[in-house]
């Protein structure tokens, strides 16, 4: 057995990522790593970093300046790294902030542990390239250790859309889908490990189009469906989705598999058609409001979640005045909105830029729209009766936390032994970032009512 290091990652951005820590944890695991919650007493530090706007970007340089102190205490402490930042910029990070040991883009975390012992034996260590050999399938080896009962699973990386503002196709590259096959067998683990909610990741999740074990290519309805089918497996997810790539089975899924939640993340970034093409969406605002009540159609209680930009090059009044008008046609339970950040490399970022102080103000104005419309998607669910998985402990003793079918965070007061349980609530509160809910009786009448505070 190597001997015991422990290593803090710190993951900025996206799920995506987030799924990306937790096998990076696993993979060194390998070579003597456990993980540990503070940096102080790590002996490995990684960022996983963002690259989709600027900020998030600066953000990573501003903590290495911060990480100066523990390196000069602690030399042997090594510092990496990872995700888009490290893929984008590469060899640069090593430049601006010398402190950096290793450098390794998402494409090449299977190869951690070869980067790390050159690390460790004083090298520096840069590896940005996008291997030929899946990485997922290096990064099987897995220990058995329970899981918390929602999980993300990656299925597909990548994206060809190449919308004029995202660098994902540049940072992340290509759109791969993983195998069908290997994306059950992981899920069937997850499950035997507690798992009950699986949330399908990808910058494109619904692009995807993995061989099945028929050896034809599925798409993401049909895994949906066979996903759908294990026991003990009870929510299905996915996340993030192009308008243009859902399908009529995709559709139709909302409707016809129970195990699949009424929430759906849905960017439509802008209202304007102008807007929309010189940001290669390659969709209208009329094609997406009349996928919007297709989808409503199969799925009357739909959540649906968006994301917009605002003040992209070229923005004038009245082409966010037609992003406020689609707000208020679709009606969003949740939303994430952005004012437009220039990222170098892109095709949008050699265009007339807008003033940014209109941007500000665009986005405050959008933002209160948002913000009324989650408020009020969240109170027409008091009242109604729902299910919650609960996770965890709650903030007050006795009770817990868990996600309702669209999402939202429920508290109830409930015995710890619910913990990991899909459990029948009535939603009787609606507070501004979460419901509190009242646990029912199960069907057989065998859970007692736990009444509330
Ligand atoms: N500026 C602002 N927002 C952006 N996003 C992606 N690229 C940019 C950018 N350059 C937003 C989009 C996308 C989300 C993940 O981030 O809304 O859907
Ligand atoms: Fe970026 Fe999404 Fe457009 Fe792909 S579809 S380029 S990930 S915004």
């Amino acid at each position: 057995m190597p001997e015991t290091k422990k290593l803090f990652i710190k993951t900025y951005g996206c799920q995506m990522n987030v799924y990306d820590s937790e096998r990076m944890t696993e993979v060194l695991g390998a070579s003597g790593y456990v993980a540990t919650d503070t940096p102080d007493d790590a002996d490995m530090i990684l960022l996983n970093t963002c690259h989709i706007r600027e900020k998030a970007a600066e953000k990573v340089y501003s903590e290495l300046g911060r990480m100066k102190g523990l390196k000069a205490t602690r030399p042997d402490l090594k510092i990496g790294v990872t995700g888009c930042v490290a893929q984008a910029e590469g060899a640069e990070i090593m430049r601006r902030q010398p402190l950096v040991d290793l450098v390794v883009g998402p494409q090449s975390y299977h190869r951690l542990p070869e980067l790390e012992a050159r690390a460790r034996g004083g090298a520096k260590a840069l590896d940005t390239e996008f291997p030929e050999e899946d990485k997922f399938e290096h990064l099987a080896a897995r220990p058995k250790a329970r899981r918390a009962p929602s999980a993300f699973l990656t299925v597909q990386e990548g994206c060809d859309k190449f919308c004029a503002f995202c660098v994902v196709p540049y940072t992340r590259g290509a759109e791969v889908s993983r195998p069908a096959d290997r994306v059950l067998d992981e899920a069937r683990e997850l499950v035997d490990r507690g798992v009950r909610e699986i949330t399908l990741l990808g910058q494109n999740v619904n692009a995807y189009h993995g061989v099945g074990p028929d050896g034809r290519e599925w798409g993401l309805a049909r895994l949906i469906r066979e996903l759908a089918g294990i026991d003990g497996l009870a929510r299905l997810r996915f996340t993030t989705s192009h308008p243009n790539d859902m399908d009529d089975d995709l559709i139709a899924a909302h409707g016809d598999c129970p195990k699949l939640m009424p929430y759906l993340h849905l960017p439509v970034q802008s209202g304007s058609d102008r807007i929309l093409k010189a940001m290669n969406r390659r969709h209208t605002a009329d094609s997406y409001v009349a996928l919007v009540d297709r989808l409503r159609a199969a799925r009357p209680d739909l959540l649906l979640s968006g994301d917009f930009i605002v003040g992209f090059p070229g923005e004038t009044e009245a082409d966010f005045a037609d992003t406020l008008a689609l707000v208020r046609r679709v009606g969003y339970g949740q939303a994430y909105s952005f004012k437009y950040s220039t990222r170098p490399g892109t095709p949008a970022a050699d265009r007339p830029q807008i003033d940014p102080d209109l941007a500000s103000e665009r986005l405050a104005r959008l933002q209160a729209l948002l913000t009324e419309q989650q408020r009020a998607a969240q109170d027409a669910m008091v009242g109604r009766e729902t299910t919650v998985l609960f996770e965890k402990a709650g903030r007050l003793p006795g009770q817990l936390v868990g996600k309702s079918e669209h999402l939202h965070a429920v508290h109830a007061d409930a015995p710890g032994s619910l913990i990991g349980q899909v459990v029948p609530v009535r939603i009787v509160e609606s507070a501004p970032n979460s419901l509190r809910g009242q646990v029912l009786p199960d069907e057989a009448g065998a859970r007692p009512i736990v009444s509330p505070a």
